[in-house]
């Protein structure tokens, strides 16, 4: 099985899961890694482990780089099951010293396998392990993305285990970030990061901060998930400064559905005023987007403009889905507004301005309906009621 020396006496031993496609309603249409490290030094450690089902890969590729057979330390950085799911076998098979975790994780490795008599070593922030060559300094990451959550720094290798952050599910045989397409591989940070991380935002600005008063200083940054960041730990880390402040573009999301295609005409037109703003527009028909891909586009948008026709005195299913779980991830600062068609009772549009505010996007229009089918009028109050969003994003944004 290929193993990877990612630096000396580090190497690659997680699993590739090339056909997931969906995490929790995510969807993966490129797969996912569990990525694991053993550190071959005095005290030979494992990082984080990998998804149940992946269990004989993870042990095919320890034993290709572990001459000893042994491990002393397990180090779990996060006790969800995609990295701890073959944990017990593991055990059973290395019987190690220690297990080093945050508290929380130990308290959940408990109640999900039952194992109180583990040898758990718990850790907090600034403690550090000496494993022999190297040492390991632990930060907790509380919320990115569950409670027991951790970063593992090498010290002497300057590499940053960062357990989810800096992830993408991104399945490749590469395993560096500078042998695959970057805009893809970033596209793929963004989507993470918009569908895991954006409501731990604020927690994730201040772990930034709190890194940089460290003063670590980070050559590699090894998530999880998909590739290692070498060549661009920079980029990154910036990327997660912008993404974690919830600084937007000029951008806007138009996302909807429609029954007979009056509201997709009227989305047309609202799509036209934004751009005549000078608006980066993603309009999105829910039939054929993904609720994850709209989020990916939203991360960085500074307007969501939101259409359905009315049925049954509501929106559209894929509205709904859309805005549930919207809602979960917690955007801010965006700006909106609502538009849709109906025949008769027409409650869509109110139900929308209550949603996006009950989500505290900001109206910035009372929003526009049309009985049946958009007349040339409807259509330019729906392409003004762009204008009047593209121009207060506009305004909103300076520029
Ligand atoms: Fe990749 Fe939160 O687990």
């Amino acid at each position: 099985m290929n193993t990877l020396e990612i630096m000396k006496d580090v190497h690659w031993v997680g699993a590739i899961d090339w056909d997931l496609r969906d995490f929790h309603g995510y969807s993966t249409e490129k797969g996912s890694t569990y990525n694991a490290f053993l550190v071959i030094d005095k005290k030979t450690t494992l990082v984080d482990t990998v998804k149940k089902k992946f269990s004989e890969e993870l042990f095919a590729r320890i034993r290709e780089v572990n001459p000893s057979g042994r491990i002393d330390y397990f180090v779990l950085n996060h006790a969800e099951m995609d990295h701890t799911g073959s944990l017990p076998e593991v055990f059973r098979a290395f019987r190690p010293e220690k297990i080093v975790c945050s508290a929380p994780c130990r308290d959940a490795i408990i109640e999900h396998f039952g194992k109180n008599d583990w040898p758990f070593h718990v850790v907090r922030t600034g403690d550090t392990l000496s494993l022999g060559k190297r040492t390991v300094r632990f930060i907790e990451t509380k919320m990115l993305h569950w409670p027991d959550s951790m970063f593992s720094f090498l010290e002497e290798d300057r590499l940053l285990i960062s357990s989810d952050a800096f992830g993408q599910h991104f399945a490749t045989g590469e395993r560096f970030d500078d042998e695959v397409d970057p805009s893809e591989l970033m596209k793929q940070a963004a989507k993470y990061y918009a569908n895991i991380l954006l409501p731990y935002s604020g927690l994730a600005a201040k772990l930034l901060e709190s890194i940089k008063a460290m003063g670590l200083k980070i050559d590699m940054i090894a998530p999880d998930h998909g590739l290692i960041w070498r060549k661009g730990v920079t980029d990154i880390l910036k990327a997660y400064g912008d993404w974690s402040s919830q600084k937007v573009l000029p951008k806007a999301v138009v996302a909807y559905s429609t029954m007979w295609d009056s509201t997709t005409k009227m989305a047309a037109a609202v799509a036209d005023g934004l751009i005549s703003q000078g608006i980066e527009v993603k309009a999105a028909d829910l039939r054929g987007w993904h609720r994850s891909d709209v989020m990916t586009e939203l991360l960085d948008s500074g307007a969501f403009i939101v259409g359905s026709p009315t049925l049954n005195n509501g929106y559209l299913p894929a509205v709904a889905d859309l805005l549930c779980y919207a809602r979960g991830l917690k955007p801010l600062g965006k700006i909106g507004a609502a538009f849709g068609s109906y025949g008769w009772g027409g409650e869509a549009v109110k139900l929308l301005n209550e949603e996006l505010e009950r989500m505290k996007v900001e109206l910035v229009h009372q929003g526009v309906r049309v009985r049946y089918v958009p007349t040339p009028e409807d259509l330019e109050n729906c392409r003004l009621m762009g204008v009047e969003v593209g121009r207060t994003l506009r305004e909103r944004l300076g520029s």
